[in-house]
């Protein structure tokens, strides 16, 4: 038996997750790290901190399944995409890293849309200059850190740091760079026009690889560290919600995944560049060659059920706080949820977006503002996916759902009457790293490419169908709810003010 192993550097740990040639997990190892938040809307992490945890999940991941470092025959990465890891010319890291859920950049983000022009960026990149992306990062630390930028030789994405730990090598995958704004989407490569306007030198970027292709192999120093073999390939991989979009099969237009993690992701396989005339859905590569895809991004979806359970709930389990909710009717007896607790990307790009209930009255009960949350929630998907529904894509045949929200019945079937459309769940739990794995297999020639790696490992387990009369019901609700951020926008930025003194 041969082994493939997903290495997922996510925002809150490092997942090593061991797949054998037949798809099966055979093991998973999560080990946390810290978010770094020295500042309001400021958020960063060690990168040394990543390949600690990397390393150790490796070593508990191969013990768990009582294999060797031998046994794994191709490494897959995928991450937080993203951030910003700097380093100086003899590869070492010249400052904490600068994360996607960083929202610092918003005169950066001004000057590249003023500079450039929003059409010349959608034209250049694919997309708007948003404060997630890379790009502004880097003029952040040129403006406010001009001695770290001096000495800057190579810009490297969280996963890539970590490829670069692996191999030696500094490398990226198309779906990753996408992410960057120095990208050009269509063309799958860097963009010089970006790059000249920005006054980056072309080689502080690394080279750019299709997902499934071979970027480096395991070396000597790290095959030391993590209990792997050297010598074994590593593949390009894909940013965390392309390689999230591999791992439940949908790498062909028609089959839309809806992930219900911290942010809320709805993901769209295309088979061609498709760019939303306003820019407004993310236009990036897929982490299959020759794909693309169209992606909305809410910040907060089950991360607002986290904060709501951790704010108001602490002491129950999820299922406990669930479950009254469920006998309240849709609409929640005319409370409304805002779900911009840190800021908004989409449909939305405002830092200064907040998060509130709104309709309060005294009849109101837990009950009530739980299921207002999971509510709030699917309308803000509601949003995306009327964006992608309106950008005229190829009829979306399927809707995957995936993610630690979608384990909730309820809130699946919120989302299937407030979307008004099916959704499905499939058999592969473990997201991004999963997809991962699966594009070292095709890498290392387990499968001819990603469609097959995963009609073989992917299956359909249940279908979760709108009822009518909800979806009615929630069709005049998401009416009112859809109108409230544009009410509500002056009181946000208002407050943002208070907030920052
Ligand atoms: C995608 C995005 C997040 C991060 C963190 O655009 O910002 O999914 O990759 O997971």
């Amino acid at each position: 038996m041969t082994y493939l192993l997903g290495i997922d550097v996510s925002t809150t740990g490092a997942k090593a997750l061991l797949v054998d040639e037949n798809g099966r997990v055979a093991a998973g190892a999560v080990s946390g790290y810290p978010l770094l938040t020295p500042r309001p809307l400021w958020s960063e992490q060690d990168p040394a901190a990543w390949w600690q945890s990397v390393c150790r999940s490796i070593r508990q991941a191969l013990a768990e399944a009582g294999i060797e470092g031998g046994d794994v025959s191709g490494v897959g990465l995928t991450g937080q995409m993203h951030g910003l890891v700097l380093l100086d010319k003899r590869g070492r890291v010249l400052r904490p890293a600068i994360l996607w859920n960083d929202q610092r950049t918003g005169p950066q983000c001004e000057w590249l849309t003023q500079t450039v022009g929003l059409q010349r960026l959608l034209e250049w990149t694919g997309n708007p200059a948003l404060p997630g992306f890379t790009a502004p990062k880097l003029l952040w630390v040129r403006e406010h850190e001009p001695e770290i930028y001096a000495r800057v030789g190579q810009i490297l994405l969280p996963k890539d740091y970590i490829r670069y730990k692996l191999t030696g090598l500094y490398a990226t995958d198309m779906a990753g760079a996408s992410g960057t704004l120095l990208f050009n989407v269509k063309a799958r490569r860097w963009s010089d026009e970006m790059l000249k306007v920005m006054g980056v030198p072309a080689e502080w970027l690394p080279p750019c690889h299709e997902g499934t292709q071979v970027t480096g192999t395991i070396g000597e120093a790290a095959a030391r560290a993590t209990g792997l073999e050297a010598g074994v390939p590593v593949v390009g991989g894909g940013g965390d919600q392309a390689a999230q979009a591999v791992g439940v099969g949908a790498v062909s237009p028609g089959i839309v995944a809806l992930t219900l993690g911290t942010s809320g992701v709805v993901f769209a396989p295309t088979g061609e560049p498709f760019i939303e005339p306003e820019g407004r859905l993310h236009s990036f590569c897929h982490a299959v060659p020759g794909r693309w895809h169209l992606m909305g991004v809410m910040l907060s979806a089950a991360g607002a059920l986290r904060w709501y359970h951790d704010a108001l709930s602490p002491k129950s389990s999820y299922e406990e706080l669930l479950a009254p909710a469920a006998d309240t009717p849709p609409g929640s007896e005319g409370l409304l949820f805002l779900p911009y607790l840190t800021g908004e990307r989409t449909p939305y790009p405002d830092p200064m977006a907040r998060g509130a209930f709104i309709g309060l009255t005294v009849r109101h009960t837990m009950a009530h503002l739980t299921r207002a949350v999971l509510e709030g929630v699917a309308f803000g998907l509601r949003d995306n996916l009327e964006l992608l529904r309106a950008a005229g894509l190829e009829p979306i045949t399927q809707v995957r759902v995936s993610g630690g929200g979608a384990k909730s019945p309820l809130w699946r079937q919120i989302l299937a009457d407030v979307l008004d459309c099916e959704l499905v769940t499939v058999n592969t739990t473990e997201g991004a790293a999963y997809g991962a794995a699966l594009l070292a297999g095709v890498g290392v020639g387990l499968w001819p490419d990603a469609e097959t790696a995963c009609a073989a490992a992917v299956k359909v387990t249940e279908h979760i169908r709108p009822d009518p009369q909800r979806v009615a019901s929630y069709r005049q609700i998401y009416a009112m709810y859809h109108d409230l951020y544009t009410t509500l926008r002056p009181t946000f930025h208002t407050l943002t003010g208070f907030e920052m003194g």
